[in-house]
């Protein structure tokens, strides 16, 4: 979006008001009319040139046009009719943009058909179900509808150049730092405009592990009474005080279940949103200035107004699909009664846009569809009795954004064992001080001893021998390396390359060196729990060559996060955990696994 010093150059218009609103840089009323240039979709060019030309007035050629976006020279009476015909032909609000010179007008017709794609896409996982599951049980309806109902009854409009406006910032401030008084992890603050009254509201969670890593959940505070901007009745219930009330609830369901994020989680309240996405615009753009590294925002705005039959209306244009589809598996996941659509907003119609715009990715579940959305937005009549008084649809979208939190900020909330953060790896063991043995302590695809195992005793030698949790299990001495059995590697992962949870298969290969194909067994067991290894049974492999070969199995994860295979390679005798030959070799693997995405 062009800025000037100021902020955007924005000429808003309201849905179907023919009333431009003034942007903030124009304190001073101009003498004559101005010349604005703007960009404009150009799906839109077609229907509205034709309402102007019922008038019999002609709109002008676009003078540059890009993938989906025109540019073009027009008076500010003609942008001000302008607003009006996007609403009537197209049925939406008006979704272009003012700039204060052809070049900007340009610079930003470029940026919207190519989005800046300036930072790595994180990989989105799920494996963080045990502290999903315990947010989703705490969020409460009731909440949710007091806070609609204290922003929109307490003000007379949230407008941001509007005292009120900035009132309605300073209390929802005050709330949010009420709930995180007992976290010293978690503060809250203003982020300040200065080109108009009201700031912008942030609760920061730092994050335990990845600080500077930034998960952001916003929505917008600002109202707006489409005719009358400044001074009209804008309760702006569903628009957008039920997407700033979700937000309210997963910060304090956070709070009450001891969540700590790995990464640093950010509420976020922006100011202006309906004036031209102001307050989002200068956070995303001071984000990106300082190269933060957000790695997945999800905006809501407008959650409590059921029009469709879906409960979600997934935003396809100027989000990222990664995170799209992460949102639609966190529903399928972990809201499987709901159901969900896609829709395109056809233009920048919220703070999504902003984040895209300054190549962050973002995501918007929304209320519904474009064309089956609450029609009372901007007009008196938004309030929460219009919704059927209560906050029963802003539920899904408080549990999905909980969800959202937890599954891309990771961490765990009291009680549950943190999962991996970041893209699932093929780990290589390293030696665990404790445990005496080589472990993978983080989570991820596969787990592989290396080296670290090869020989058996003295032999080789094996270093750190003899391997096996906490010394439980000698191996025996007797022979020469590499003429006699020994155990060298133990590798563990699933055939698909997907992650370790419970419940998956996974393939387990073992790298012997046999001296006799017709005594040498391998004796394989695995134990949920390695503080506490009770070992379980898996089989008994034959080798069929003499010298080195790798012998391999498959079997099922048990749940547990730090899981252990045994391995034992014997002459003779019978199968078992440990025994006592002289030339047995028994080594033992630790690694962590993820919890079942569903319980
Ligand atoms: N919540 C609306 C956007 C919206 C409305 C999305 C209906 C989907 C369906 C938002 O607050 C808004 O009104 N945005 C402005 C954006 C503009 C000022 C850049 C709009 O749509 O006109
Ligand atoms: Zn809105």
């Amino acid at each position: 979006m062009a800025m000037n010093k100021f902020g955007p150059v924005v000429a808003w218009l309201a849905c179907a008001a023919p009333a431009v609103a003034a942007p903030p840089s124009r304190a001073v009323a101009p003498q004559q009319e101005r010349e604005v240039w703007i960009t404009i979709g150009t799906d839109a060019l077609q229907p509205v040139r034709s309402s102007f030309q019922r008038e019999g007035v002609a709109l002008p050629a676009p003078t540059f046009q890009t993938e989906g976006v025109a540019v073009m020279r027009l008076s500010e009476s003609q942008v001000m009719r302008l607003g009006q015909s996007v609403h009537e032909e197209l049925n939406r609000c008006a979704g272009f943009i003012a700039h204060a010179s052809e070049a900007e007008a340009i610079a930003a017709a470029k940026a919207d058909a190519a989005p800046a794609q300036n930072l790595a896409t994180p990989t989105y996982s799920i494996n963080n179900a045990p502290s999903v599951n315990a947010l989703l049980a705490e969020v409460r309806e009731l909440n949710i509808r007091n806070t609609i109902n204290s922003l929109s009854t307490n003000w007379t409009n949230r407008y941001y150049n509007a005292q009120t406006g900035q009132d309605a910032a300073a209390w929802l401030r005050g709330q949010w730092a009420d709930l995180a008084k007992d976290r010293p992890d978690i503060s809250v603050a203003f982020f300040k405009h200065f080109s108009w009254k009201q700031q912008s509201v942030i609760a920061t969670i730092q994050g335990t592990t990845h600080p500077s890593e930034i998960v952001v959940l916003g929505g917008h505070l600002d109202s707006i009474n489409q005719s009358s901007p400044s001074a009209g009745v804008a309760p702006g219930a569903d628009d957008d005080a039920s997407g700033v009330s979700c937000l309210t609830e997963i910060l304090r369901v956070a709070i009450a279940k001891g969540y700590r994020p790995a990464r640093t989680v950010k509420f976020m309240a922006y100011a202006g949103e309906e004036v031209g996405l102001y307050g989002s615009d200068a956070i995303a753009k001071s984000y990106k200035n300082d190269a933060a590294n957000v790695v997945g925002v999800l905006q809501l705005d407008m959650t409590n107004y059921k029009g469709s039959a879906y409960d979600f209306g997934i935003t396809m244009d100027r989000t990222s699909p990664a995170l799209n589809t992460h949102v639609i598996n966190l529903i399928t996941t972990y809201l499987p009664t709901l159901t969900y659509t896609q829709f395109n907003c056809g233009y920048g119609c919220s703070d999504h846009a902003s984040w895209t715009s300054a190549g962050f990715p973002a995501s918007m579940p929304f209320e519904a569809t474009i064309n089956t959305d609450n029609k009372k937005i901007h007009t008196p009549e938004d309030t929460l009795t219009y919704m059927g008084g209560t906050a029963d649809h802003s539920v899904k979208f408080a549990k999905l954004g909980a969800a959202f939190m937890a599954e891309v900020a990771k961490g765990a909330s009291e009680g549950n064992v943190p999962p991996r953060v970041g893209p699932a790896l093929n780990n290589t063991a390293a030696l665990d001080a404790t445990y005496k043995v080589p472990r993978c302590a983080e989570e991820g695809l596969s787990c592989d001893s290396g080296t670290l195992l090869n020989g058996r005793a003295n032999l080789g030698p094996e270093v750190n021998r003899p391997n096996t949790l906490k010394g439980s299990c000698p191996d025996g001495t007797s022979g020469i390396f590499h003429h006699d059995e020994s155990i060298d590697r133990i590798k563990v992962g699933t055939p698909d390359g997907t992650e370790m949870v419970a419940g998956k298969a996974v393939k387990v290969d073992v790298t012997v060196f046999t001296y006799s194909t017709a005594e040498d067994r391998l004796d394989l067991y695995a134990a949920a729990n390695a503080d506490s290894p009770t070992w379980t049974f898996i089989g008994t492999l034959a080798p069929t060559l003499a010298g080195t070969s790798t012998l391999s199995t498959t079997y099922t994860l048990p749940a547990g996060g730090r899981q252990a295979l045994r391995a034992r390679f014997r002459y003779g005798g019978a199968a078992g955990a440990c025994g006592t030959g002289t030339y047995d070799d028994h080594d033992d693997l630790m690694f962590a696994v993820g919890a079942a995405a569903t319980p």
